[in-house]
């Protein structure tokens, strides 16, 4: 597939096919059942005490609440995230029992990318982002105190690069980057790397 990670070592292809383009197809909207599936996917991600800590707002198919979500995203990550049928502001709940859930971002990140990955499964294509206002979303869109708005993403079928501007076009044909595992996988002590990768 297109931009599809080279790996040393093989993973599963919704890994490797998983990218983060910035052309969608405006024209392929989500049926109720793909959206579904993507939810259901979000749905049973782990998490620490089975807490979910995880919201999401959703505009879809251009719709009002599309308009909303958009207008609370930075005007660079709009340029394109505009064509994605399905944008999406996840937030998460702060605490558990009330007292603070050191672990709650973590386990919106694992229910977003449970759905990242259902949807490359299923023919489609996912793009994050930090580059949104937390306060509109807080205020537009009603998130109450103990939540956090985390990261937006945009979900749709993948357009042609041609629907981009020339600057945007040139990022989408820029190559992926990756550290080396010495750089991140150690063993036995902190920038001891494991010798066998
Ligand atoms: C939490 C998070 C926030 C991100 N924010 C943005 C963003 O605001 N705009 C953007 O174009 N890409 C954003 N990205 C995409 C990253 O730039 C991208 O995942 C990274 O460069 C690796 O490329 P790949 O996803 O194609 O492997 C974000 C990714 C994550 C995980």
């Amino acid at each position: 597939m297109e931009n599809s990670a080279v790996t040393t070592y093989p993973v599963i292809s919704v890994i490797s096919n998983r990218w983060s383009p910035r052309s969608f197809d405006p024209a392929r909207l989500l049926d109720t059942d793909t959206i579904g599936s993507l939810f259901e996917a979000a749905r049973w991600a782990p998490s620490a005490s089975n807490e979910q800590p995880w919201r999401y707002l959703i505009g879809v198919n251009f719709n009002e609440e599309h308009r909303a979500i958009l207008d609370c995203i930075s005007e660079s990550n709009g340029r394109w995230a505009q064509n994605a049928p399905l944008l999406i502001i996840a937030v998460g709940k702060t605490t558990r029992n009330d007292l603070p859930n050191r672990h709650f971002a973590h386990d919106v990140g694992l229910s977003l990318e449970n759905l990242f990955l259902q949807a490359i499964g299923m023919g489609l294509h996912c793009h994050y982002m930090a580059g949104f206002s937390v306060d509109k979303v807080r205020e537009a869109l009603g998130v109450p105190e103990g939540f956090e708005p985390i990261t937006a993403a945009a979900v749709g079928y993948k357009g042609s690069p041609d629907l981009l501007s020339d600057d945007l076009k040139e990022r989408e044909q820029q190559g992926r980057q990756r550290k080396a595992f010495s750089d991140f996988v150690f063993s036995g002590n902190w920038e001891h790397p494991f010798p066998e990768l």
